[in-house]
Formats: structure tokens, C-alpha cells, sequence
């Protein structure tokens, strides 16, 4: 069978760490897109040749335009600027809804049947506008942020009780923003609720540390943000993808009135298989939580509200 084919746009930080990780997996061929000359070029060749090395077949291209990228089983947009200290993932709407806008004809025009699978910030306002440029069913049009929030509370959680990171479950649904919902009574470790191993002001400690992990990697990076985990996550979505591995996880998806929410992309759990987002998951929320999930909910509404006014075609 032949393998399956994965574009990537944006051969950056996070974009050219998860080109690696897939094709050193041997799932699929990459074709990396970047509009800087050479960057996608190099990287991809250079990726390439650790195949005899590493043992793996897959085959990585890099281009600056799309021929190439044609009938892509899924496309990953990693496109855009990263934020930098100071900077609100707000202020990355305006520029990166033009590189969107950009992207989004190209991947329709060359891969009408993919999945496409948006990374690029604000991500939560980004999806939607992915959605809405693409006409896709909105089970093809997917976001990341949900499993690197995740990822954080439960790295947190793991140092704080100093256990295997692989007992800690965790539950982060909401935007990718400060509003973010991270669901202490849906954390768990080894089983054994989080409020059982921890007082709450520890919790509540880890909460805010996750709201602020996109934050605190900035601050230490100062020219960019985060990749490593940012690329893991792209990982996992892309084996559930690829895979049909129906995983449940939390990711950006469109709601039509789950979670009392229309018409909007958001963070919440999901079957991920081969069928993109097959299933949105309403858990019961408690009144607290209901009420975190609709201010974040809001603050992606003022996102989109303002991506509107730039853009009358969303509308
Ligand atoms: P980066 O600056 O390292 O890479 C971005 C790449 O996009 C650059 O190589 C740039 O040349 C390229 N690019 C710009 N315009 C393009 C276009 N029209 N077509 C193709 N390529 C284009 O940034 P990094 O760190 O890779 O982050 C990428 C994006 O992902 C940012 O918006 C960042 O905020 C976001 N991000 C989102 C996360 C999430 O949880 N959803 C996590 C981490 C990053
Ligand atoms: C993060 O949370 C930049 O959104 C990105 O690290």
C-alpha cells in the first residue's frame, strides 16, 4: 500500500519539528512548504538523509509553492509568526489571517479531500477561518492546543508528586488562551482524583501554570515560542489521523450546540480518527466549569468578532 502523504506548512520551529518526528515514524512522505527560499528546501533534504541512519523510507520534499502538494491525505498549517515577549497571541490575529487566507486557497485548490489541520496562532480564531475559506465539513477542519495544554498541566502534576508522567491524566478543554479550562475534577493520577494527592492551593497553582505555559517558554526563549511539545502534539493528532486510531483527546473543534456553544471552533474532547474529528464528547460540566467554558468561549467570540471586521467575507 502506498504510504499516505502529509503536507506541512510552515517549515519553522514547530512546522520542520514535526515534519521530523512523522517521517522518522515511516507513515507517511512529507512535502514541507515554506515561502522562504531554500529554508523548506534544506531542511527537507536534510531531514532526508538521516532516513539511511535512522531507517526509515519515508521521503521528505521541501518547496515554496504547492504543485507538489497535491492530493495530500491531511495539511498541517504551522504557517505564521510566532508570538514574542510582550505579545499577546492577539496580536498575531491580523498577520497570520492574511498568511491563512494565502494558504487556505492554495491546500483547497491542490488537496480538496484532506484533512486540514490548523496549529498556527491565535489557533482557536485561525480554525474557524480555516473552516469558513475551505467550505471542508467541519469534521475536516481540526485545531491543536487542547493536548499541549494537557501535556503541561500533566508534566506539572508529574514533577509536583514526583510520579511517571504516563499516570497522570488530565483534562484541558476551552481557547488556547488565558481563559483556557483546565478540569482539576477531571485529573486523575494512577486513577486516584488530583484532589485526593494534592491541597488545593498546590492545585490551583499548577492551573495557573498551565494557563501561563505558553507564557513562560517565551519569556525564556525571548525570539520565539514553544516547539518541542507544540511538535509532540502535532504528532499524536497526526497518528490518529493517519492511523484511524479514534483516540480521544482534546482538540479544536467546530460546535453546532455541544457544550451550549454555536458556531464556533473550541477546545473539547473528541474521537480523532481517520475521518478527521468523528465525534464530539459532552461531558458534564459542573455550574463553575460551565461558566469558565462560556467567558472562554466569549473570548474566542471577540477573536472571530474582530476577524470579521477585517474580513467581511467571514462573516
Ligand atoms: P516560526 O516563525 O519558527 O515558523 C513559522 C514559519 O512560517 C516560518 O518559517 C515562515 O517563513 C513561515 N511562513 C510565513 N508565512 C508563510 C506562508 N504564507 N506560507 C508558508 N509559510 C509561511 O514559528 P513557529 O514557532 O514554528 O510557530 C508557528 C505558528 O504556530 C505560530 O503562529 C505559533 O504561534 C503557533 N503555535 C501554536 C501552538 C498551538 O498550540 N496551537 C503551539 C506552538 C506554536
Ligand atoms: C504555546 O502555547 C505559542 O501557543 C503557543 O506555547
Amino acid at each position: 500500500m502506498p504510504r499516505k502523504k502529509v503536507t506541512m506548512v510552515g517549515a519553522g520551529n514547530v512546522g520542520a519539528t514535526a515534519a521530523q518526528r512523522i517521517v522518522e515514524q515511516g507513515w507517511a512522505d512529507v512535502v514541507l512548504v515554506d515561502v522562504v527560499e531554500g529554508l523548506p528546501q534544506g531542511k527537507g533534504l536534510d531531514m532526508l538523509e538521516s532516513g539511511p541512519i535512522l531507517g526509515f523510507d519515508s521521503q521528505i520534499v521541501g518547496r515554496n509553492e504547492y504543485r507538489e502538494t497535491a492530493d495530500s491525505d491531511l495539511v498541517i498549517v504551522t504557517a505564521g509568526i510566532a508570538r514574542r515577549p510582550g505579545m499577546s497571541r492577539d496580536d498575531l490575529l491580523k498577520t497570520n489571517m492574511g498568511i491563512m487566507d494565502n494558504v487556505i486557497k492554495e491546500v483547497t485548490r491542490y488537496s480538496p479531500n484532506c484533512i486540514l489541520f490548523i496549529v498556527s496562532n491565535p489557533v482557536d480564531a485561525m480554525v474557524y477561518q480555516a473552516y469558513k475559506l475551505s467550505r471542508f465539513p467541519k469534521n475536516r477542519v481540526v485545531g491543536m492546543a487542547g493536548i499541549l495544554d494537557t501535556g503541561r498541566m500533566r508534566t506539572f502534576i508529574a514533577r509536583e508528586l514526583n510520579v511517571s508522567v504516563e499516570d497522570v491524566q488530565a483534562l484541558v478543554l476551552g481557547g488556547h488562551g488565558d481563559t483556557m479550562v483546565p478540569l482539576v475534577r477531571y485529573t486523575s493520577v494512577g486513577g486516584i482524583p488530583l484532589e485526593r494527592w494534592l491541597p488545593k492551593e498546590k492545585i490551583d497553582a499548577i492551573v495557573q501554570r498551565t494557563r501561563d505555559g505558553g507564557g513562560e517558554i517565551v519569556n525564556y526563549l525571548k525570539t520565539g515560542s514553544a516547539y518541542y511539545a507544540p511538535a509532540a502534539a502535532v504528532l499524536q493528532m497526526t497518528e490518529a489521523i493517519l492511523l484511524d486510531k479514534k483516540r480521544v483527546l482534546p482538540c479544536i473543534a467546530y460546535l453546532e450546540g455541544e457544550y451550549g456553544i454555536h458556531d464556533l471552533y473550541i477546545g473539547v474532547p473528541v474521537v480523532l480518527g481517520a475521518g478527521g474529528v468523528e465525534k464530539v464528547i459532552e461531558i458534564a460540566l459542573s455550574p463553575e466549569e460551565k461558566t469558565e467554558l462560556t467567558r472562554s468561549a466569549q473570548a474566542v467570540r471577540e477573536q472571530i468578532n474582530a476577524m470579521k471586521a477585517l474580513d467581511k467575507t467571514l462573516a
